[in-house]
Parts: structure tokens; sequence; C-alpha cells
């Protein structure tokens, strides 16, 4: 069976103090949950997030992380240094990072590896531009990015992959996308993942909206078959919008 979860992407937000205070009115506000709750801080945050949830069923997630062991790469965190603060899971392949740190495909799946390799989840994302929707090549796109970077994975790997699609012109536009075209994008990925794998695995990975997902719209593109839950920017940032959106499945 696949998890519900929602993810918070705080991406560059939030210093120390906000941090601290986020999360313990988090803490606070959180009843019982049936979704998976995870919360990505930036880098020089993610120990004092992890002390701070330890006890706590809400996972902290790292926004990034190199694929290389150890080495000369200034300015990079790499998976064991991630580990070594609780941090267990990764979000890569962010369209942030594909368009202003130019990841590509081919870094994306050495980073994926890497991960895995460490035993971490990875929360792999990918989603169209404005103009390959306009030009219909939404589903093209999409698929080359999943393949390329996650189709070479044994089947057994997938037990840790969690998959994001985020439309770009969705992403801090506040232009959702409908929750049919969520619909109609997560039923052709599971398709996807069932075609070059199985149905057992496609059945089980949990596929994960992100857009512009509000208290308002949450509820109606959670309750679409093939939509698992979300990864949110903006309205994570604030715990009540956060925890409404979680309490929307
Ligand atoms: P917004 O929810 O702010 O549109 O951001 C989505 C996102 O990029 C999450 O990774």
């Amino acid at each position: 069976m696949r998890k519900n979860i929602v993810a918070g992407n705080w991406k560059m937000n939030n210093d120390l103090a906000a941090t601290k205070t986020l999360i313990s009115e988090l803490i606070e506000l959180k009843k019982t949950s049936n979704s998976e709750i995870m919360i990505a801080p930036t880098f020089v945050n993610l120990l004092e997030a992890s002390k701070l949830l330890k006890e706590t069923s809400i996972q902290v997630v790292s926004q990034n992380m190199h694929y290389a062991e150890s080495g000369a790469f200034t300015g990079e965190i790499s998976a064991k240094m991630l580990k070594a603060v609780g941090v267990n899971a990764v979000i890569l392949g962010h369209s942030e990072r594909r368009e202003y740190f130019n990841e590509d495909d081919l870094i994306l799946k050495e980073k994926v590896d890497k991960a895995l390799q460490e035993s971490m989840d990875v929360i792999f994302c990918f989603g169209e531009q404005l103009d390959d929707r306009n030009s219909e090549n939404h589903f093209k796109v999409v698929e080359s990015q999943i393949k390329n970077a996650l189709f070479h994975l044994p089947s057994s790997s997938w037990k840790s992959v969690i998959l994001a699609y985020e439309p770009v012109w969705a992403i801090g536009t506040g232009q959702t996308a409908s929750p049919e075209q969520a619909q109609e994008m997560h039923a052709y990925i599971r398709k996807l993942v069932a075609e070059h794998y199985n149905t057992s695995i496609s059945e089980d990975v949990s596929i994960l909206y992100g857009g512009s997902v509000k208290p308002e719209n949450a509820k109606e593109i959670f309750g679409k078959l093939d939509v698992d839950g979300g990864l949110i920017g903006g309205a994570a940032l604030d715990a009540k919008s956060f925890m409404a959106i979680i309490n929307s499945f």
C-alpha cells in the first residue's frame, strides 16, 4: 500500500530562530494523522530540526546533496554528512536546482544512486515548463526526466523512491494545476512505472503533487486517485496552513 505524504520544502527561508519557532508550532498543532509528514529546512538548520523532531513522527529531509562520497567540492554536502545529523531523506531534481544550478538528468542520476547507496529515501522532482504544456509536450518531458534518472534502478530500490510532479508553471505562481491535470499526469507516470517495472511497484510508489498547493485547494487535489500527497513550498512556511493541508486528507 502506498503512503500519503505531505512534505514542506522550505527552500531558502527561515533562519535558525524562525526554524525553531516553526517547528515548535508544528509540534503543538500536530494531531494524529494518517499521512507521513516531512519538512525540508535549509542545510544549516538540519541538525537543530533533527534534534527538535527526534521524538516525533515528523521527518527531516534535505533539499539537496552532492553525489560524491567526500572530497574537493567546495560548498557541497555529502549523503554521509546528512545522515550524521539524522537526515535520512533528500529532495532531488527540484526545478529550481535544474534551472538555477544546471542540474541535469545525468547529475541527478548520480545523486539518486548515491542517496540510495547510503540507504536514504529520495523525493525525486520533475515537471514541465509552461511552453512544454502549451506545445503538448508535457508527457514527453516528464517521461524523459523520470526515465533518465530513475529507470536504471533495480526494482528493489523503488521502496525508497517518492515521486513528486511539480509543473514549473505552477510553482510559486498561485496558478495550481487543476485536480484533473494533476490526476492525468500522475496516472500517466504510474503507467510508465508499471510498463517498465510492474504493477506492484507502480501501485506502491507515492506520487506527490507540488505547485501552489494551499489549504483551499489541497482537498480537491489530494482527492484524486493517483495523487498521494503534496510537496508544499510557500504554504509550508506557516504552521497553520501546512497543518490544514495535512488535514485535507
Ligand atoms: P509552492 O507551493 O510555493 O508553489 O512551491 C512548490 C514547490 O516548489 C515545492 O517543492
